[in-house]
Parts: C-alpha cells; structure tokens; sequence
C-alpha cells in the first residue's frame, strides 16, 4: 500500500511543470467512440482516470495504444459492444460519458449507473433528460441505463442547472445527430470549451462552447483528430496554494492562467504575487497570509475542485476565513484531517468556519476523495514534523506524479510503501 511521506516546514522553490488538464482528457477520449477512425491525443497526464478510460474504450472495441503524455485511440478488429460495465464505470464516475457518443454511433447504450461517490449523490438524470430530447428511448434497468435511438434527431435542451459531464455528454451526443441542437444553460467550464474545439476538428459545428448556450450542427459521419489537450488548472491550482501555504518561489511551467482567474484573485488578496512570465506563471508569498472568503459555484465561479486545496491554506492564514461550499453535498471529508493536524474549523451545514491558527503538526491522515487528498499534500509541506498522507489511488487518479514535481521544487516528499499492520 502506498503512501506519501512529507516532512513539512520548506518553503517551495524551483520549477514546476503542469500537466494536460484530466477533466479536459477524459471526455476526449471518450470523443474518439464517434470517428471510426485513428484519433491522437497529445498532453495527456499519467493517470489512473487516463488508465480507467482507456480500459473502458478497449472493453467498447477499441485499440488504445497509451505512451503518456501520447494517446492514440483506433477502432479494434472484431465487434464493438455499446455497453459500459459496472465493475469499470464504478472505478470511475466520468466513464458515463460514453453514453452519448454511444447511443450516437451505434443505436444503443448500455451503461451502468455511476452511483452516489464520497463527494456526494450526484444524479445524472439531466445527461438522460438531454438524451431524451434528441429523441432517445430510456430504460433503467438492473442498475443500467438503456438508450436506444437509431439515429438521434437535433433538439433543445434546457438544463435545469449547468452540469460540466451532462454538458459534453450531449455536446457529443448532438454532434452526430441529425441536424441542429440548442443546448441551454450549459456549464461553461474550459473543459466543455475544449470539447468544443474538438468536435469542431471532427467536422460538427459547434459555437458557443464556454458560455451557458452552445449550438451544434451534427453531421451523419464525423472525422478521427490530432489534439494536444490543455494544461490543467487545477493542479496549476492546487500548486499556487502549496506556495501559498508553505512561502517560496516557483515558477509553473504552462499554467492557464486565463482560466484560473476566479483562484488567482482570491490568492493575490490572501497575500501571493502572481505574475505571468511569457508562457508560464511566477507564484510567490513572502509576507503573511490572510483569511480570504470563498464560495464555490459552477465557472467563472472559484471551482469546488480547488475548495479543500484552499481550505488547507486557509488554516495558517491571519484571521477566520468562511468557506462554502454550494456544488457538493459532502465535499468537506478533509476537514476531521485538517483538524487532526491542528486546524481549526468549524462546519455549519455547507459552510466551513477556518480560524488561522500559528502552525499546523504533522500527522498520519487520509483521504476518500482526489481533491481532499491534495489539501492533506498542501498541509503536509507546511506542518512540523512528518505527514504521512494515505490511499494515494485517490491523489494518483488526477495528479501526475506530485510527490516528484514537489520535490523538484524543494519539498522533502516521497513515496512509500506501507506493510500491512503498519502503525502510524
Ligand atoms: N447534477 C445533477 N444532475 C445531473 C448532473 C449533475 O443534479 O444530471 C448535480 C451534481 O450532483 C452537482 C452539480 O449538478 O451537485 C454539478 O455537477 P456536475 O455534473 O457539473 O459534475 P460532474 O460533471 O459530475 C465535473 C468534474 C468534477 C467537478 C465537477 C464540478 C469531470 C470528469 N469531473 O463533474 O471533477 O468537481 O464537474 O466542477 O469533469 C475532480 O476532478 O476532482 C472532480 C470531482
């Protein structure tokens, strides 16, 4: 069993590298079941989600070759089954992605409901609300779901609030439909933007991917791709909140600084300096930090995937910060373990009371979730003593080699394997 072992107190310096965005990969990849032909991606992180995917499309009658950060995806010899099973899409919540391009190309999907995750219950009844305007029949049944439609036909669909997944998946979807589709107040994450792109390279018209209306005019046959994926904002994120936390210097290699504006505003005011240095972003944090209010909301909101990388910065700063979190109903599971390492926050209902405090003590903690796991990473550079922070298959699933990137910039981190029995 592996686990990550941090003796906090060095302040970050040096160069990190940020790798092509995870939650931008993964409905690519899923993009490639709408061409029959050899797409490549290019930028894509070594990750456990990469891997989870691209088991699904081999189980779904594609070749899938993966040479990180190289990924070429082809149709296999032999038959292509629609159905995307329990024991993959459990690992995996994204993996319901392949329902739209699914049900688009062949006629017929069958994929197992995600279920409720740590993070919260997380429905996807708008993706099958979409799917039913474009004319698909929906059964659930056993656990799957079941959509059935022999060619989807364009429509409008209003979503009742924006979901990034739900998003692409009839972004997708309405790419091979026939004729012309209106999708209405959509997420605008640049993860749908980027999809957007996409589909534009496989020959459908999309416009006004990124903002909260999005038209597509699908065609009967789209194009396999070449496409470099964009860098990841979230671990360019969860980085500037490592400095933030522990002081230093560091220079991030391709972070989209663009998109990160919602972050990056709220960091400079809790006391760093961030500058754009031609491609890449100078993050720095010499003074001291404030307290800094958030509250997460869909883009260009702050995104609750940067809440708990934040939160664990927050516990060091001067004063009470007040963290709400409004996109998931249990995304506080780093709190007990922010506590355990002597912070001091206080929950009422969705909200976290963070009351800085001088020092945080390094302790044995873990996770159930990737982004709350990244906070106890954050909190571990900068607590006295050691950190061990365990079940990393949550960290590995959306961050490519961290131990190794914060290294490299100074943090005393490594890997390490836990006999069973092992105490604390
Ligand atoms: N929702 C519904 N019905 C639906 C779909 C969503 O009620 O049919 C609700 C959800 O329960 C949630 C809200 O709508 O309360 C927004 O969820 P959304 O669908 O946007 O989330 P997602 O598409 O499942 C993606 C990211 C998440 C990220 C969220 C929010 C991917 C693969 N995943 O999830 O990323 O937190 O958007 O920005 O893009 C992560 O990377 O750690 C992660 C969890």
């Amino acid at each position: 069993m592996d686990a990550i072992q941090i003796r906090g107190g060095r302040p970050l310096r040096g160069t990190i590298r940020v790798s092509g965005a995870k939650n931008a990969a993964l409905p690519i990849l899923c993009a490639t079941l709408l061409s029959d032909g050899a797409s490549r991606l290019r930028n894509v992180p070594a990750l456990r989600d990469i891997e989870t995917t691209s088991a699904l499309l081999r189980f779904l009658g594609r070749d899938v070759q993966v040479a990180a950060p190289e990924v070429e995806v082809a149709v296999a010899t032999g038959e292509a089954r629609p159905l995307a099973p329990y024991e993959l899409v459990r690992q995996m919540r994204a993996s319901v992605l392949v329902l739209g391009p699914l049900v688009a190309r062949y006629g017929r999907a069958k994929v197992s409901l995600p279920g409720g995750c740590a993070i919260g219950a997380r429905p996807i009844d708008q993706h099958l609300k979409g799917l039913e305007v474009l004319g698909a029949k929906i059964q659930v049944e056993h656990g799957y779901v079941v959509a059935e439609a022999p060619r989807l036909t364009g429509g409008e669909i209003v979503f009742d609030i924006p979901t990034v997944t739900g998003t692409e998946n009839l972004m997708m979807a309405a790419a091979l439909a026939r004729g012309r589709s209106t999708l209405v107040n959509c997420a605008r994450e640049p993860e749908v933007e980027e999809l957007g792109r996409v589909l534009n390279k496989m020959g459908a018209r999309v416009t006004g991917a990124g903002t909260d209306v999005i038209h597509i005019e699908g065609r009967a046959e789209l194009d396999p791709f070449d496409h470099a994926v964009i860098s990841d904002r979230i671990e360019a994120g969860t980085f500037m909140a490592a400095v933030g936390a522990t002081g230093g210097d560091v220079l991030l290699e391709n972070a989209p600084l663009d998109d990160l504006e919602p972050v990056v505003a709220k960091l400079r005011r809790a006391g760093l300096t961030i500058e754009r240095e031609g491609e890449h972003t100078r993050v720095r944090r010499e003074g001291e930090l404030v307290a800094v209010d958030a509250t997460t909301a869909p883009h260009p909101g702050f995104p609750t995937d940067m809440q708990a990388q934040f939160m664990a910065m927050m516990c060091l700063a001067r004063g009470r910060a007040v963290l709400t979190e409004t996109i998931f109903e249990n995304r506080f599971m780093h709190v007990p373990e922010l506590q355990r390492m002597g912070a001091n926050i206080e929950i009422r209902h969705n909200t976290a009371f963070v009351e800085g405090v001088p020092r945080l003590t390094g302790a044995s903690v873990m996770a159930t979730d990737l982004r709350a796991s990244a906070s106890l990473v954050v909190a571990g550079l900068v607590a006295e003593g050691e950190t061990v922070v365990r079940r990393v298959y949550h960290l590995d699933r959306g961050y490519e080699h961290i131990e190794q990137k914060l290294a490299g910039a100074g943090a005393a981190i490594e890997r390490i394997t836990l006999s069973p029995g092992t105490l604390p």
